[in-house]
């Protein structure tokens, strides 16, 4: 059944160490503790990766983005993030900078504020490389997963299935971004590799 996804995003590679609480029934996702040290990780580049969603506009987008990478750079105040997005909708690339995410520590909450349309999602706690968000839209919920590169090791892989499933998904109604979609590079810092997940620039 999985086999269509794994050839894309699995590189064995041995990237993240053990994890400390793996299990294979519904452990409830932890909200991330929101210090600093997890605010000031997730400045950077991003790659998304997968999402499911109980929402029907949102499973819409979904089914639209082929792929997307954003960036987070510090916003104008403190727990605020300027937001650049690129992304694939459907065949084209669309880019937009105008976004932005909110923090709210005491609730382990982003709010993505595009224009007029503000969403909302809980951050959970995950390895430092995963970006993992916990939807809410009116009483659905959905999830999504990013990561600092566009391969996530398959043991990670299935830990975000297995999230799924536990929040009543079936894994064909997750929608999968595909590398392959990866819009070209225009004028964005190219060919460095993993030295875009090193250190944002702060200033
Ligand atoms: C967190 O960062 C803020 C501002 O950047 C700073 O004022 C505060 O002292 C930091 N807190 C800790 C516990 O380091
Ligand atoms: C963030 O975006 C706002 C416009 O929405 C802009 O005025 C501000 O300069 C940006 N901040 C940084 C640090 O780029
Ligand atoms: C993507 O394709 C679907 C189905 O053809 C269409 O309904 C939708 O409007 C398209 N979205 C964009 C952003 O082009
Ligand atoms: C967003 O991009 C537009 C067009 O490229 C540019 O004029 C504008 O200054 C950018 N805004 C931010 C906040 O970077
Ligand atoms: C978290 O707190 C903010 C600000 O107090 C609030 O607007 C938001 O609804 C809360 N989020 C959740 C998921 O309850």
């Amino acid at each position: 059944m999985l086999a269509f996804l794994v050839p894309v995003l699995i590189l064995a590679m041995g990237l993240v160490g053990a994890h400390g609480t793996e299990s294979p029934t519904c452990a409830p996702l932890v909200p991330a503790d929101m210090d600093n040290a997890t605010v000031d990780r997730l400045l950077g580049h991003w790659v998304y990766i997968m999402g499911a969603s109980q929402y029907p506009p949102h499973m819409a987008e979904m089914r639209e983005l082929k792929y997307a990478t954003f960036t987070l750079f510090p916003g104008s105040h403190e727990d605020e993030f300027n937001v650049t997005e690129i992304m694939r909708l459907n065949e084209t690339c669309v880019v937009k900078n105008s976004s932005k995410i909110h923090v709210f520590r005491h609730n382990s909450t982003l709010t993505h504020e595009d224009g007029q349309v503000v969403s909302m999602a809980e951050l959970i706690h995950s390895d430092k490389d995963l970006f993992i968000l916990k939807h809410f839209k009116d009483n659905h919920v959905g999830l999504s997963l990013s990561a600092r590169t566009a391969e996530v090791t398959k043991e990670q892989l299935e830990e975000f299935e297995a999230q799924l499933r536990c929040h009543g998904f079936k894994l064909e109604e997750a929608f999968i971004t595909s590398p392959k979609d990866a819009c070209p590079a225009a004028g964005e810092e190219t060919g460095e590799g993993s030295a875009a997940t090193a250190e944002p620039q702060l200033g």
